[in-house]
């Protein structure tokens, strides 16, 4: 008790950029540190959930009432929605597949952008948590602006590949005018994800970041990794599933650093 509770979120409007595994591994790599973290899966992909619970339990959980979806239509506190996962100090709000149709249930609603945000004030006071960590899904509407809305920071996954940074530029205006509205809002860094150092897509993609300033580049870069793909088979975080992996050094080392860096933000 007595924790700060920092909120980020993971979000680029861009598919597939490494989101998910990345909320998932630091999420992991964070509680193996010791912080308590509760994860919040805010995409009708599900992926989130299905990093921590096999389909068949991710499917029994989204057909029922104890999912985000639920929470946040009937604009509730989060606390009851919280499961625990079967790893000490990491707790998970899983999501479901109703969530494709959270935009039109925010539309009507009062102060529509703070709605999550509100949700999520019962946890966030109870300062049972170090973090939390909210998987954003890939778009730019209402839901996407309450994810951020309802963060302390957000992390970029860009992926290094011709196209990892294309429409990098819309998110970064995009988080802007959310400034408006949070302007606690911190960017806490792009993360170089999927690398692959047979190509050299890596600095292209550090060189083209660096025109845009005041944007900074977490050290550690993430780089391809096949275990990446059998732990998420198989339900768990790469460290969970092969600590000798690359990636699960990776993302150890990645935990560090954002811990280290949100740290400093202070709290909206
Ligand atoms: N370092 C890596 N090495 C190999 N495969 C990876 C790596 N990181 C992510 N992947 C794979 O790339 C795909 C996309 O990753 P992920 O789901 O994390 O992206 P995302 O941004 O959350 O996607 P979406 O926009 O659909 O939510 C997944 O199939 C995942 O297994
Ligand atoms: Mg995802």
């Amino acid at each position: 008790m007595g924790k700060k509770t920092r909120i980020l979120a993971f979000a680029n409007n861009k598919g597939g950029s490494g989101k998910t595994t990345t909320c998932a591994n630091v999420g992991y790599s964070l509680s193996l540190l010791g912080k308590k973290v509760l994860l919040i899966d805010g995409d009708m992909q599900m992926n989130l959930s299905l990093s921590f619970f096999s389909e068949e339990e991710v499917l029994k959980l989204a057909s029922g009432e104890k999912n985000l979806y639920y929470g946040v239509k009937k604009q509730e506190d989060l606390s009851d929605y919280r499961i625990t996962t079967p790893y000490e100090n990491l707790d998970l709000i899983p999501s479901s597949t109703l969530m494709s149709g959270i935009e039109y249930e925010l539309f009507t609603k009062w102060q529509r952008e703070m709605i999550l945000k509100n949700c999520l004030a019962g946890i966030r006071e109870s300062c049972e948590y170090d973090y939390i960590l909210i998987d954003a899904p890939p778009t730019l509407g209402g839901w996407v602006i309450n994810i951020l809305c309802a963060s302390d920071g957000v992390i970029l996954p860009v992926e290094a590949s011709p196209w990892g940074l294309f429409g990098v530029a819309n998110m970064f205006e995009f988080l802007e005018d959310v400034k408006k509205i949070a302007p606690g809002l911190a960017l806490l860094g792009v993360v170089i994800t999927k690398l692959d150092a047979r190509k050299n897509y890596g600095r292209q993609t550090l060189e083209a970041l660096k025109a845009f300033e005041e944007v900074s580049v977490f050290s550690t870069v993430i780089r391809v990794d096949s275990e990446i793909e059998w732990a998420q088979d198989n339900s768990r975080p790469v460290y969970a599933y092969k600590k000798s992996a690359r990636s699960a050094l990776e993302y150890m080392e990645l935990a560090k650093e954002v811990d280290n860096y949100a740290r400093r933000i202070r709290q909206h």
